[in-house]
This record gives C-alpha cells, structure tokens and sequence, in this order.
C-alpha cells in the first residue's frame, strides 16, 4: 500500500490536461502515493445537474487531500441550456464547483505563493536609477481569507423587509440611501468573523516564523472600511504583540499596495487579506513572476482538508488542441505544495530544482513564455508543448 492516497480532480479543459502531467513529474520524483479520481465540472453539471457530486464529496471527507485542476463556469441561462434534456425545469441550478468545495468543507485558508524564477523570461523589470533595468526578484507569499468577505453571497437587489428595516437603523444609511426607492437598492455584505480572521492572521504569521519572512503586512483599507478591515488589523497587532514580535508587521492600503507593487515588490514578504482584497493582491504579484502559467495556490480547512490547484481556469480556448500548449508550471507549483503539507520536502525541492534549472537554461519554454499568442502554429514557432515541457521538467529531476 502506498504511503499517501491523494483526490484528483481534473475537472474540465486544461484542468485534467496539466493534472496529468504533473502526476507523471510526481510519478517521475518518486512519490509514492495512490491516486483516486473524482468527478467534477462542467460534464456532471450537464449530466446529472450537479458538477460536484455527493460521491466526490465522500471521497475527499475520506481520503482528505485533494489535487485539482480547473473547471469552467458558466453564467446560469447559459448553464441551464446545457443541462441534459431530461433534467431541463427540474429545478436544478448552476454553481461553481470550486465555491462549493471551498463553502462544503470551509476551506477558509487560501495561501497563494508568488516566487519569481531566475531567467524567466516573464519576470517584472522596472526602470532603477540612471536609466538602468532591474529585475527585482520576488518572494511573496498571500494569505487570502477564503470563506467570508464579499464573495459569501448575502447579498440582495431589493432586500426584503426585515433587511431593509435593520439598515434604516444605521444613521450613514438614512443619510446616504434613506430615499432611495428599495427596488433600486442593491446589497453585497462584507462579513468577517472573529475566528476566521485570526485564523488567517495566525497561519500568516506561522508561515513567516517557520520559512524566515521578515515582515507581515495587512493589506487591507482599515480608515475606510473600519469594522471589517478595521477587525483584522486590531487583530493582527493582538496577534503580533502576543507571540510574533520579533516578525515586522506592515499596513497597507490595498489601492496604495497595488501602485507600490511595482515599485517595491521585493520588499514583501508574507502578505494577509481579506477575501477579495487577497483575491487582488495574489493576481497583481502573480502578473509580475510570470502569471497564470506560474501561479499556485493550496487552500486548507481547520479539520485537515486540503485542496492544492492551479489558480488559472479551464481555459477553454486551449482545451480541444490536438497537441496541449498550455505551461503545466503552475500546476506542478500545486503539487510541491502539496508534498510540502505531506511533508514530503526531500521532493519538492527536487521538483522545485528542476523547474529553477529548466527556467534558468532558457531552452525549453512554452507558448507564453515566448510572449506568443496562444494558437496551435506556437509549437511550429519553437514553442514546447504541455507534454515537452513536462518531459524536460522530468529529465532535470536529480
Ligand atoms: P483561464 O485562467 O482559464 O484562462 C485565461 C487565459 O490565461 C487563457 O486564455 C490563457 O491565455 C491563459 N492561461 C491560463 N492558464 C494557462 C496556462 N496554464 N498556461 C498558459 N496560459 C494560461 O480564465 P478564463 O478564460 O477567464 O476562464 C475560463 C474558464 O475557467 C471559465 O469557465 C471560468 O469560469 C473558469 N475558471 C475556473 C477557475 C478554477 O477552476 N479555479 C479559475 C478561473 C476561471
Ligand atoms: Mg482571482
């Protein structure tokens, strides 16, 4: 029997195209695990009107680690048109399947790392003093609350009742849309709580102390948002006087910490946010080491669920080429995150290794590497493919 027994998720398009390669780079580093596949996205949507089964569910309950690929969403009419005509006006409504598995298991801790790779050709450049380039290298890692925040879906277009009579009571509320007609009243709540949001300050500071970052910033916008932003820095200071003094903590704006990023990525380190603001945050780093083609995320629950994926989608476009383009970097990124949890170290830094000397070669790239359009010509034009780029990954394993 294998040491670990891991979930895979394909999902849809690219999503099962770079979790199969990233299997094989496993396979290849000698990590002995047993591979359990679940069904989820778009297909079993069409199917059976749910594109995240209740067995999928069982199987991820039971074995607790989960590798996954993207799914594709689509808007709810589009949804239904597809839906299998035997479940047409039955009832059954589209949701992501990845919000759900966030929500089911409340995989309330997304972390998000965004490391640049030496000679990747995609890194961040900016100008430096007297005209000369710099290639600042970043090493940032975000800790984006995963559960609450704008995206917990209490929200309404002409809130009922109750809801506008409780919003009647708060005086900024008479005073700014007192008048306003409530069919014309559209709501999204912002809620934190308490114990997620020290629970992602407390794995921030964590990982800080154990992997040697020297600061922690809030980037949040606490002197406007006061209750909610307001929360997580009160509670970010508590934490910090209490056990991380010696860790440097940092606010920041989230509009200002989008113009410093530029400016001074290099001086970040761990980085923790609220849902939407980590949201921003984790894409506007990842667009300077390389973008979707590099970024990786895993999210974890309080109970030792733990699902580890790419943080690009299905890619749709990409998906029905007779020979796959797209860069797998991103997904096997997931997988080394993955071994870290399992703490299987010895081979995600041989992983990581490889990729780093790949980058670092400059000889085997994929299409966005090349700054190419993504079309099937890239392949004729020099650009490895999916399977190319696995395989060179593989050979440079030690
Ligand atoms: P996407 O991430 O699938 O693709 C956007 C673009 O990024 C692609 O057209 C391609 O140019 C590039 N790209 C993505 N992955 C790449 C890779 N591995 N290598 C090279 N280039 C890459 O986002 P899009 O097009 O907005 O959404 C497509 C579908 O994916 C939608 O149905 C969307 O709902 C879904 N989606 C799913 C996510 C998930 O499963 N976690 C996350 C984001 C989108
Ligand atoms: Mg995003």
């Amino acid at each position: 029997m294998s040491k670990h027994t891991i979930v895979t998720l394909p999902g849809d398009g690219i999503g099962s195209v770079v979790l199969m390669q990233t299997l094989r780079v496993l396979d290849a580093a000698g990590f002995n695990a047993d591979y359990i596949h679940g069904d989820i996205g778009w297909e079993f949507w069409c199917k059976e009107g749910n594109p995240l089964p209740v067995r999928t569910i069982e199987l991820i309950s039971k074995h607790r680690v989960a590798l996954f690929g993207a799914i594709t969403s689509k808007p709810n009419d589009e949804a239904k048109a597809e839906l299998d005509p035997s479940l047409q006006g039955k009832g059954f409504s589209y949701f992501s399947p990845i919000v759900g598995l966030r929500q089911h298991f409340n995989l309330d801790i997304c972390v998000r790392p965004c490391k640049s790779y030496k000679g990747n050709p995609l890194n961040f450049v900016r100008r430096g003093k007297g005209d000369c380039v710099e290639e600042p290298l970043i090493d940032v890692v975000i800790f984006r609350q995963n559960t609450e925040c704008l995206y917990s879906g209490v929200e309404w277009t002409s809130p009922p009742e109750q809801v506008y009579k409780a919003l009647m009571t708060h005086p900024k509320f008479v005073e700014n849309f007192g008048k306003v007609p409530v069919e014309e009243l559209s709501i999204s709540t912002r809620i934190f709580t308490r114990r997620a949001t020290e629970r992602i300050l407390s794995a921030a500071f964590e990982h800080a102390r154990k992997y040697g970052y020297k600061s922690v910033t809030v980037c949040e916008k606490p002197n406007v948002i006061r209750e909610t932003s307001g929360l997580m820095w009160k509670l970010a200071r508590e934490i910090h006087k209490a056990s991380y003094p010696w860790i440097r903590l940092l606010n920041t704006n989230i509009d200002a910490q989008m113009m410093w990023l530029t400016k001074n990525p290099e001086d970040y380190g761990v980085i923790v946010a609220g849902n939407m603001f980590g949201d921003i945050a984790s894409d506007a780093f990842a667009g300077l080491i390389g973008g979707l083609g590099f970024a990786c995320s895993a999210q974890y629950s309080s109970d030792g669920i733990a699902v580890f994926e790419p943080t690009h989608g299905s890619a749709p476009k990409y998906a029905g080429y007779d020979i796959s383009i797209v860069n797998p970097i991103a997904m096997i990124e997931s997988a080394c995150m993955m071994l870290d949890y399992l703490e299987e170290k010895e081979i995600s830094v041989r992983i990581r290794k490889a990729v780093a000397t790949l980058i670092e070669e400059g000889k085997v790239r994929t299409y966005d590497m090349m700054k190419m359009t993504g079309r099937p010509e890239v392949i004729e034009n020099g650009a490895a493919s999916t399977v190319q780029m696995t395989d060179a990954i593989i050979s440079r394993i030690v």
